[in-house]
């Protein structure tokens, strides 16, 4: 790490800001707005939907992701019959659109439901609400679980990427973290998803694990561009056991300290650079032809809950337990999250009800800083010309502070984030937060 930056950056604790206003600061929303939002969609509106499928067949002690463990074939059946419901709720709520740019199945472990399930579901979508030309199916997949017949129906049901889970391929770091998986296990997926003509396939790897160094990530991240990956998501192991009581299985004292973790982000990053990959925005890698690569380039890239994004459809509706939407039109903006409790979620819908749960509507203000901060999330520049003067005079003793400490250049137009600042960019986008500091959410390290 740059000697200039004081190690108290990688310390603090910050959100990830794929939101702003921040999840934490969402309030009770009832399902009547929630109605008067969606009314408000223009018929040549183009959405991107996220669906949220919250189980897996066995616990990773890091998992900080909503999910469950099960193998309850009733359940999964009851929940994906509901997220299909909840499709055709959603299309009856909705006055007309553009139909659907952009697909993005989450969770957990979305094939958990099964391959029927699937193509049912994928299928009964995209009949429902019309997929536009060149729009992007996305799936994540687990590659212990992946076999031929999931494979199959991810295809028929028109995915054309998969990202799967890596982590790290060291088999002690493996133990210590409760998920074992061969390099056979994901290569294996891989071949089965290209020759099923899913050609895009991503890789997530983490750094900040128990027991890893520098060069279990360097071997790790070498694993995923010798696979031939499109993007390699480079993630530092969220340590919330406040929120996710399992991760007690992992003790902290074994955890990397903070410049040991910065130290292995470095190492991800010079790796993945030398085997031909583009850094892309804070912890994604691409190459150079992927789609990402070539929206950053065009100044295009976006940033959503899922984290960087090529997507560009103004709404985003989220189906499934736990799933944030954020609907968007010329004069209004707001974010709406589905009830979290799967019961409750099955139960809703299956009355006829859009679960709905959380969220808010965005002032004027926060439309202005969200731009902001998305800009400097994924630009690393901005111009401060373009920012109001009350704004810029708020956010000026952060910066400032910021730039005496190597993350940020300021010029009096523009904010350029410095090479050895850019891990540290959500340091730049709190200065624009004013929410920051309201006592509501505890995050987790800023790198
Ligand atoms: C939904 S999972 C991916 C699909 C599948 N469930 C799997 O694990 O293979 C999303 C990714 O989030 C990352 N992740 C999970 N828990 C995390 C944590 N506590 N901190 C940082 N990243 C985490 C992992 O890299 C994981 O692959
Ligand atoms: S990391 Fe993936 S497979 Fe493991 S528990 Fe979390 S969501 Fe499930």
């Amino acid at each position: 790490m740059n000697a200039t930056v004081p190690i108290s950056y990688a310390l603090a604790n910050l959100p990830r800001y794929t939101s702003y206003p921040t999840a934490p600061q969402f309030q009770a929303l009832d399902e009547a707005s929630y109605r008067d939002w969606l009314a408000e969609i223009g018929p040549e509106t183009a959405l991107s939907l996220y669906l949220h499928i919250p189980f897996c067949k066995s616990l990773c002690w890091y998992c900080g992701c909503h999910t469950a463990i099960t193998r309850n074939d009733d359940r999964i059946g009851r929940y994906a019959a509901a997220l299909r419901r909840e499709a055709e709720l959603l299309q009856d709520a909705l006055p007309g659109h553009g139909g659907i740019a952009a697909l993005h199945l989450g969770g957990g472990t979305p094939t958990a439901i099964g391959g029927a399930a699937l193509r049912d579901l994928l299928q009964a979508i995209r009949a429902g609400f019309g997929v536009r030309d060149g729009a992007e199916f996305a799936a994540e997949c687990d590659p212990r679980t992946l076999n031929e017949e999931t494979v199959e129906a991810l295809a028929a049901g028109g995915i054309t990427r998969a990202s799967l889970g890596v982590q790290d391929i060291n088999p002690t770091v493996q133990k210590r973290i409760g998920r074992v998986q061969t390099d056979d296990a994901v290569a294996g997926a891989v071949e089965r998803l290209r020759r099923a003509g899913i050609l895009r396939v991503n890789l997530d790897i983490m750094y900040g694990l128990p027991g890893q160094t520098e060069a279990e990530v360097a071997a790790t991240a070498r694993f995923a561009a010798a696979l031939g990956a499109d993007r390699v998501a480079v993630f530092g192991y969220a340590h919330v056991p406040w929120m996710k009581p399992h991760q007690n299985a992992i003790r902290s004292e074994d955890l990397p300290g903070a410049l040991e973790r910065v130290r292995q982000a470095e190492t991800a990053e010079r790796t993945l650079r030398e085997a031909g990959y583009e850094a892309i925005g804070l912890d994604h890698f691409a190459r150079r032809d992927d789609s990402m690569a070539v929206a950053q380039r065009n100044g295009r890239l976006r940033r959503n809950f899922q984290g960087y994004t090529t997507d560009p459809a103004p709404t985003l509706l989220g189906l499934g337990a736990s799933a944030i939407g954020s609907i968007g039109t010329a004069d209004f903006a707001g974010y709406a999250q589905n009830d979290p409790d799967e019961r409750r979620y099955v139960a809703a819908v299956g009355n006829g009800q859009l679960p709905v749960k959380r969220g808010r509507p965005l002032t004027e203000d926060d439309r202005l800083r969200r731009h902001v901060i998305e800009r400097v999330m994924c630009d690393f520049v901005l111009d401060l010309a373009e920012l109001p003067e009350s704004l810029l005079e708020e956010a000026r003793p952060g910066l400032e502070r910021l730039e005496a400490d190597g993350i940020v250049a300021l010029a009096p137009d523009m904010l350029w984030v410095t090479a050895t600042g850019r891990r540290h960019v959500r340091h730049v986008a709190a200065c624009f937060d004013a929410y920051l500091g309201n006592g509501a959410g505890r995050h987790s390290a800023a790198v």
